[in-house]
């Protein structure tokens, strides 16, 4: 086991450091900027399909779905096509109206969560077109599906997904880039300008993982919090939902993710000078209305922990402890974004003397319904 873990001391420390290279191996052979080329081997007898689809429903549980929840924007954005993201749980279960003029796209690292799985079948058996987007080669749900493209993470031992989360949204995003050109939503040169800003994310992702040290100091001051609050906004938005969810399940601290703006409608009521609130407050389209959100935490004396933009100047004077990330384009902030709150949870739980990998009441893959 010492050796599987590389020198790390944890599973889960090893993938989050993995991640430059798991990006890259996911996009090699896939995207090649220069020559303007991104081909998903998977996607192509079905392109046709999912060009002309009315809708994409996305099908996923925990972190596959927030990864689902990133790529609502993406396809939004890039292909205008009307996408809904669902639980797999509620979904399987609720007599959904779908069919087959649908492309449904199922995301799992384990490819054999079961109620993934018997979304999956309900879908098929209305006449959708299914797509996977599995880690593990050969799985259930890599087998169920018509045809599927794989993340090519590598094995995730670490019970908290991490490297997988960013793979997942890799393919997505290379799928959401493909859809947009060929359906003419995205001109030529602003799809080549997507292609060569995607190439440089690993490298970015190498360099936010260089924060370590900081991040090891918040850890720090907020292991002994009962709460925790992950607050974002637009492609952000997902992220804080899988902050929280990280640090909840490995070290045990109870933490919600808000789309920022929904804090007014009632989580706000929770702050005063016990609450770590994190922002993830980049440069970006909703970057002032997150300000004022800052603003309003820091009125009523919550604790900030602010991810930004490398260079950001306004919310270091608002915030407690600023995370200066590398800027990239809006819709690819979350697979640079997530890197320190995968690592806040990291070493708030390493802290808190929790196990880490194996964390308490949770299985790496859930086969039961
Ligand atoms: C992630 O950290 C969790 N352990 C969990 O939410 C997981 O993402 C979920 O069970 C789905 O698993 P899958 O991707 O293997 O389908």
């Amino acid at each position: 086991e010492a050796i599987e873990k590389g020198g790390y001391e944890h599973f889960m420390l090893k993938e989050i450091n993995e991640q430059p290279r798991s990006i890259a191996d996911c996009m090699r052979g896939r995207l090649d900027a220069n020559n303007g080329r991104l081909v998903l081997g998977g996607l192509r007898d079905y392109m046709n399909k999912f060009q002309n689809a009315d809708r994409i429903i996305i099908t996923a549980c925990g972190t596959s779905w927030h990864a689902g929840l990133v790529a609502e924007y993406l396809f939004e954005e890039f292909a205008r096509i009307p996408v809904e993201v669902e639980y797999a749980s509620e979904f399987r279960y609720r007599n959904p109206v779908i069919n087959e003029k649908d492309f449904v796209i199922a995301i799992s690292q384990s490819g054999e969560t079961a109620d993934t799985l018997a979304a999956i079948e309900l879908a098929k058996s209305k006449g959708a077109t299914i797509f996977g987007v599995c880690n593990v080669v050969g799985s259930s749900i890599a087998r169920a599906t018509h045809a599927g493209s794989y993340t090519h993470a590598g094995p995730e031992i670490g019970v908290a997904s991490t490297k997988a989360f960013t793979a997942q949204i890799s393919v997505l995003t290379m799928m959401a880039l493909k859809l947009g050109y060929q359906r003419g939503t995205l001109s030529e040169n602003r799809y080549m300008q997507l292609l060569s800003e995607l190439e440089t994310i690993p490298s970015k992702v190498e360099r936010a993982l260089q924060l370590n040290d900081k991040i090891k100091e918040i850890a720090a001051e907020f292991k002994d919090s009962r709460n925790f609050l992950y607050l974002g906004r637009g492609y952000n938005f997902p992220v804080a939902l899988e902050g929280a969810l990280k640090l909840k399940e490995i070290s045990y601290i109870h933490a919600e993710g808000y789309p920022a703006a929904e804090m007014k409608h009632g989580p706000i009521a929770l702050i005063d000078e016990e609450m770590p609130v994190v922002f993830i407050a980049t440069k970006d389209s909703s970057y002032e209305k997150v300000v004022s959100n800052i603003q309003e935490v820091k009125a009523r004396k919550g604790k900030i922990i602010a991810v930004v933009t490398e260079g950001d100047t306004s919310v270091k004077h608002m915030a407690d402890y600023v995370i200066e990330i590398p800027e990239t384009e809006e819709a690819f902030v979350p697979l640079i974004s997530v890197v320190p709150l995968q690592q806040l949870s990291y070493h708030i739980a390493v802290m808190r003397g929790c196990n880490v990998d194996q964390p308490r009441n949770l299985a790496k893959s859930v086969t039961v319904e």
